[in-house]
């Protein structure tokens, strides 16, 4: 798997800038494919007109620790022969059919940033069964250092210092001890919220496909429907739930309409490699489902989830309170 100047990479524009970052810093295309609503995943069956000549890999994000459609992802990669590098930093014991999310590509990324559902402050992992890439990623994060054979001062990559200290490798080892426990409280928890959601108007909690058999609840996500609450914005939705002492988020907004994407491919070597015909024509491109998404998500984040099933019923409690009062709080 090589990434580089004029190759193009597929990702969903419904996650966190990261994901695309890593693209741009290889000076490849990150191209986009609309999201699927009804789960805030990629929309896996997009993917396919989405592949060039230029597709050099895809990245499916396991957003909100729910998880992509892998059974389409991996088919349409196979067929296409291209890799697929799961962005799995939301999704620590996520499962997909039993196994666990970013251990179904060639590569899965999970990150120990300090929101994650397992932190060390900041860190990361990156999983593979390929040797060849455990190699190279192992040099990279230490100065291009080979993996195995000569050590001293040879250099077999480009590579950074982007180790891991022991102090948070400590920290991490003590919190996998209660993961899983922690993992099952957040779906019991999840479960029972959108039991109570189900139940009022306007509200659209995430759906997981088929093949999601473990969703890790990084994030509770759910659409909001103004129209069931008398006109009330999601904007003043959300104010209204911060007053009722649930705090809560919009989520993400368009990834592809932020300025500093137009700032770095119309860059003077961005132009040089794609010419500017090419990058008119990339921002051309629409993705009416996320538009709408974003439009419409509220999220709930995971540490809320940790709490006793009380809590739950606060947080559906005050929703139920702003749909009563919603009327009022619009005039
Ligand atoms: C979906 C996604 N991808 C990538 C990242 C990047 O991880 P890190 O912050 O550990 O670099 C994050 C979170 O920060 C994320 O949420």
């Amino acid at each position: 798997m090589q990434v580089g100047p004029g190759d193009e990479v597929i990702v969903p524009p419904y996650t966190f800038v990261a994901t695309i970052n890593v693209v741009l810093l290889l000076h490849a295309l990150p191209i986009f494919v609309d999201t699927d609503r009804a789960t805030f995943q990629i929309d896996a069956n997009k993917i396919e007109a989405a592949i060039t000549e230029r597709t050099r890999a895809i990245i499916p994000v396991h957003l909100g620790g729910n998880v992509a459609d892998l059974d389409t992802i991996l088919a349409v990669a196979k067929k296409h022969t291209l890799p697929v590098v799961e962005d799995a930093c939301q999704s620590h014991l996520a499962e997909w059919r039993g196994k666990p999310a970013g251990s179904h590509g060639d590569t899965g990324c999970f990150s120990f940033q300090v929101t994650k559902n397992l932190s060390s402050g900041e860190g990361g992992a990156l999983t593979t069964n390929r040797e060849d890439l455990m190699g190279r990623a192992y040099s990279f994060h230490t100065n291009g250092r080979p993996w195995k054979g000569a050590g001293g001062f040879s250099y077999v990559h480009g590579g950074n210092n982007v180790r891991m200290t022991e102090f948070q490798g400590a920290l991490l080892r003590e919190q996998l001890t209660r993961l899983d426990a922690q993992s099952r409280v957040r779906e019991e928890n999840a479960a029972h919220l959108t039991q109570r959601l189900q139940a009022i108007p306007g509200l659209r909690p995430a759906e997981q496909y088929e093949g999601c058999t473990r969703n890790a609840y990084h994030l509770y996500m759910f659409r909001y429907d103004p129209q069931a609450f008398s006109g009330l914005s999601r904007d003043r939705f959300l104010e209204a739930l911060r007053a009722e002492g649930v705090p809560c988020s919009s989520g993400y907004s368009p990834l592809n309409e932020q300025p500093f994407l137009k700032d770095a491919l119309y860059s003077r070597g961005s132009l040089q490699v794609y010419g500017k015909e090419r990058i008119d024509q990339y921002f051309e491109a629409a993705l009416p489902e996320n538009n709408a998404l974003c439009g419409e998500g509220v999220w709930f984040t995971q540490p809320m989830f940790l709490g006793p099933r009380s809590d739950m019923d606060d947080i559906a409690n005050a929703i139920e309170k702003i749909h009563e009062n919603a009327q009022a709080l619009v005039a």
